[in-house]
C-alpha cells in the first residue's frame, strides 16, 4: 500500500519525464546524397543552391553533394558511391532519361529511397524511385504553344493559311525536359495546320550553344517568325544572336523561352523577348519536407507537381523585382 501511494505522489513527474523525453527526442540525423547534373544555366545554379540550403538549413540532415559535370558515367559512380556510403535517402536528378536501371536496382537492393527532383527516369518499374517532384514540362510546352496562338491572333499575325515558319532549340538530348517540351508544343502544333516547325536543333540548354545554333538558322533562313527555345539561357543567346544578325528580337521575331529566369525578365521589359513559361528551381524546401516524411514514416505520393505561371509583357514588369533566380 505504502508502495502504491509513492507511485502516485511520484506519478505527475513520472509523466512529465517521459513526456519531456518522447517530444524533446530529436529526429534522427539523416545522411542525404544529392546528385546533381551539372551548372549548365542559371536555373540549374539557382536549384542547386536552392537544395544546398535547404539541407543544410536543417542540422538534422547531412548532405553529400555530387555535380556530375553532364556526364551521365559520372552520375552513375556518384550513385554507387552513395550507396557504398550507405546514405539513408538518395535525392537525384537524372541528366537523360534511360540508363540508370541498374544502379536504381542496386540502390533499392539495399534499401536506400530514391526522391527524383526537376528530371525523371524511363524505368519500366516505377518502383525504382519513390516518387518525382518538379514542373510538368509537356504541360510547359503546351503552354509555349497556346501562348504564341492567342499572341499571333491579337496581333492579326495569322490568318490560319499563310504559314508560320517557327525554329526550336531543344534542351539536352535524352533528357526529361527536351522531350517534353517538344511534345507539348507539338501537341499545340497539331491544332495549326500552317505552323511549320522549319528547323529544330538541340543547344544544349546552355547560352552559348543557344546562340551558335540561332546563328546558324538565321544564316540558312530568312524567313524564320518565331522562335521557340527550351530554356530562356539558349533564347537569351539566341536573342544575341538575332541582333547581330541586324535584326529586332521580340519583333522581327517572336522569342518564347523557359524557365522565367531574371534575364529573361529584363529581356521582355526590354522588348527583346515576348514569352517565358516558368518552371522554378526552387525545390530544395519540398525535398526537405519529402525526405523529413520519409524519415518520419509517412508515405509520399507518386508525384509532386510544382505550380508555375506565365510571364510575358503584361505582367514581367511587376514581378520581375521580387523574382528570387
Ligand atoms: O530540367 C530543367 C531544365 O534544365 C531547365 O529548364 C533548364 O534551364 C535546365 O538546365
Amino acid at each position: 500500500m505504502k508502495n502504491w501511494k509513492r507511485v502516485l505522489v511520484l506519478l505527475p513527474a513520472i509523466m512529465m519525464i517521459c513526456t519531456v523525453s518522447v517530444f524533446a527526442a530529436p529526429p534522427k540525423t539523416w545522411v542525404v546524397g544529392f546528385s546533381q547534373i551539372g551548372s549548365e544555366s542559371e536555373w540549374r545554379t539557382a536549384d542547386t543552391i536552392s537544395v544546398q540550403n535547404a539541407f543544410n538549413e536543417d542540422l538534422t540532415f547531412n548532405l553529400i553533394y555530387s555535380d556530375a559535370q553532364q556526364k551521365q558515367e559520372n552520375q552513375i559512380k556518384a550513385l554507387r558511391s552513395f550507396i557504398a556510403r550507405k546514405v539513408n535517402c538518395i535525392v537525384f536528378t537524372a541528366l537523360v532519361e534511360t540508363g540508370y536501371g541498374p544502379v536504381l536496382q542496386e540502390a533499392k537492393k539495399a534499401g536506400i529511397p530514391v526522391i527524383m527532383i526537376d528530371r525523371d527516369v524511363q524505368e519500366a518499374d516505377r518502383s525504382l524511385r519513390l516518387t518525382i517532384m518538379g514542373s510538368d514540362f509537356i504541360k510547359e510546352g503546351e503552354k509555349a504553344g497556346t501562348w504564341l496562338a492567342d499572341y499571333l491572333k491579337k496581333q492579326g499575325l495569322d490568318d490560319g493559311k499563310k504559314s508560320i515558319n517557327i525554329v526550336e532549340l531543344q534542351g539536352t538530348t535524352g533528357s526529361a525536359p527536351a522531350i517534353d517540351r517538344k511534345t507539348g508544343f507539338a501537341n499545340i502544333m497539331k491544332q495549326h495546320a500552317n505552323w511549320q516547325l522549319t528547323r529544330s536543333q538541340t543547344g544544349n540548354f546552355t547560352t552559348s550553344e543557344g546562340k551558335a545554333v540561332m546563328e546558324a538558322f538565321l544564316k540558312a533562313d530568312s524567313t524564320i517568325q518565331v522562335l521557340y527555345a527550351h530554356n530562356d539561357g539558349m533564347a537569351l543567346g539566341a536573342i544575341q544572336a538575332i541582333k547581330e544578325a541586324g535584326l529586332k528580337p521580340g519583333k522581327d521575331i517572336i522569342v518564347i523561352g523557359v524557365d522565367g529566369v531574371k534575364g529573361a525578365f529584363e529581356a521582355i521589359v526590354a522588348g527583346e523577348q515576348n514569352v517565358t513559361i516558368e518552371c522554378s528551381p526552387l525545390l530544395g524546401p519540398q525535398a526537405v519536407q519529402a525526405v523529413t516524411d520519409l524519415r518520419a514514416g509517412k508515405k509520399l505520393p507518386a508525384r509532386i507537381w510544382t505550380i508555375e505561371g506565365i510571364f510575358d509583357a503584361t505582367n514581367a514588369a511587376a514581378a520581375l523585382p521580387s523574382r528570387q533566380y
